[in-house]
């Protein structure tokens, strides 16, 4: 599979290729249900900590299978790693894109290591995405407001710089983007995004994290001005939370997982096409 030729296509038609994250077998099946619909690529994304919970070669047998099954494109990208040697471990498991946040290390530091993760990745043929800008929070529910400061805020020039040493292949940047759902959502600064997009060229792909909690017309307005991969993960957790819930609640005394899965699974399907209706026909 020509990964990049995916990515490339997906930027030049404006139709952005969604991650989806999982740790867990009924939200796996809640976004193959969902993503199967669209018959398009989409990418299974695992932070560390989900991976490491998964174990890295299951993620891969997991994806193989699911491609298998679904008989297009799926690709697995290990997101935001956060040292060289994980990452490493998953493109040598098999991992087909990895992402290295250094978002917390001061900008030379950052450079390095998605440098080292970068030269590693690409001589066995596996995409990688950098970070640049300090991504604030995770992906839950937060009670508070979201507050995202400007020097949070990646500077065009220094997301040109970035890209120009690293050679990474893909760009995590920071506009207004923030992790998890708040009591009040930040505004995505396009402005912002329409400048990195200019400063990195044209075959860098642009990534917003975050997605969720994001209104759609702002979500649309990102992709318009570049963006080419969307992540999502706090919308599915929490489907998989409320109703996995409400099924324990309803069915007290029902002790078989398979059988109070399947609302969860629905639950987190409806999660998928929702947000890929905002760019594909069924
Ligand atoms: O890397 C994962 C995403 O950025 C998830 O963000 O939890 O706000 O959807 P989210
Ligand atoms: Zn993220």
């Amino acid at each position: 599979m020509n990964i990049k030729k995916i990515f490339k296509t997906a930027q030049a038609k404006h139709l952005p290729i969604f991650q989806f994250n999982f740790s867990d077998l009924s939200q796996l099946k809640g976004i193959i249900n969902g993503a199967k619909k669209f018959k398009k690529p989409f990418i299974l994304g695992t932070s560390e900590g989900e991976s490491n919970f998964l174990g890295l070669n299951f993620a891969v047998a997991i994806k193989k299978e699911v491609e298998k099954e679904l008989g297009f494109p799926v690709i697995l990208n290990l997101d935001h790693g956060k040292s060289f040697d994980h990452l490493k471990k998953a493109i040598d498991a098999g991992y087909e894109m990895v992402h290295f946040d250094g978002s917390s290390l001061p900008i030379r530091e950052n450079i390095k290591i998605t440098k080292k993760v970068a030269s590693y990745a690409k001589k066995r043929g596996v995409l990688v995405e950098g970070e640049l800008g300090f991504l604030r929070g995770t992906s839950e529910i937060h009670r508070e407001m979201a507050k995202i400061k400007v020097k949070d805020m990646t500077l065009p020039r220094e997301a040109q710089l970035f890209v120009k040493e690293t050679g990474v292949d893909a760009l995590a940047p920071v506009f207004g983007n923030i992790h998890g759902i708040y009591k009040k959502m930040p505004s995505l600064d396009l402005k912002r995004l329409s400048m990195i997009k200019s400063r990195v060229g044209k075959w860098v792909f642009l990534v917003l994290h975050g997605g969720s909690g994001i209104p759609s017309s702002q979500i649309k307005g990102a992709v318009k001005k570049g963006i080419v991969k969307i992540n999502l993960n706090t919308e599915i957790r929490l489907a998989w939370r409320k109703v996995l819930e409400k099924s324990l609640k309803d069915n007290p005394q029902e002790v078989a997982p398979y059988k109070l899965a399947p609302q969860v699974i629905k639950a987190i399907e409806k999660v998928i096409v929702k947000k890929m209706k905002l760019f594909y026909k069924i």
